[in-house]
């Protein structure tokens, strides 16, 4: 098995861990990685690079698997301490995936580190701003916000696509990346022909099923998740 493979199957358990741990996570990492890594070819990255960020994307959300029931999947708005414990997912999730010298997780744990910064430099954790975030966390920022509004959550009803938009692009150059909101607004035909793809793998049955295919792995492989596979990949 190659290390490449190995860093392959320890995103394909961190996923599944977390599709396991909240209520329709899967449609939202898999929509959310399919849209990321079309935005990743819009702005111009090669392929290799957008299916790099296709691959790490649904572990944006990893450090949630850390956050308690109480607050994580509370419906209504949460009070300042609450949402105090939940802004603590991307530093704790950046940490699950650090140490190793892999690209995949190096990459990975950016993603997961920075995807609520906003591009003014007034997001969490560390109030980077501008080209400063990495260009990943910048494009799943986009992909993770639209696709969060347009799904139905436990503390608030879907958007339609259209309000997502407008959001979206009322937070260009503040929120959100200004180039990669554009591609995104620009050819939004393509970005939710993307989504619908995602939408198809969905169909593939089991949380397990869901994610070995998004990873292109038998399900035999991520059953067995082989402790040497998590040691080597960490490494
Ligand atoms: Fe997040
Ligand atoms: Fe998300």
């Amino acid at each position: 098995m190659t290390k490449n493979h190995h860093a392959v199957v320890t995103l394909a358990s961190l996923t599944l861990a977390g599709c396991l741990r909240y209520p329709h996570a899967s449609g939202h990492l898999v929509r959310t990685a399919t849209i990321a890594a079309c935005l990743a070819d819009l702005v111009g990255l090669d392929a290799a690079h957008c299916e790099r960020i296709r691959l790490v994307t649904p572990v944006h959300d990893v450090g949630k698997l850390a956050i308690p029931d109480a607050v994580l999947l509370k419906p209504g708005k949460l009070l300042a301490e609450e949402r105090q414990v939940i802004e603590r997912h991307p530093e704790i999730g950046a940490n699950i995936l650090a140490g190793s010298a892999h690209a995949l997780m190096r990459l990975a744990s950016q993603v997961a580190h920075h995807h609520h910064e906003r591009f003014d430099g007034t997001g969490y954790p560390c109030g980077l701003a501008g080209n400063d975030i990495p260009l990943a966390a910048r494009i799943v920022a986009v992909a993770d916000a639209f696709d969060a509004m347009t799904e139905a959550r436990c503390y608030r009803p879907c958007m339609s696509d259209d309000d997502a938009l407008s959001i979206v692009s009322a937070g260009s150059g503040t929120h959100y990346d200004p180039d990669v909101t554009n591609v995104f607004l620009a050819n939004i035909a393509q970005v939710l022909h993307s989504r619908k793809s995602a939408q198809a793998l969905l169909g593939a049955g089991s949380e397990m099923a869901v994610v070995a295919r998004f990873y292109g792995l038998s399900r035999g492989a991520l059953r067995r998740i082989p402790r040497q596979a998590m040691r080597q990949a960490m490494a």
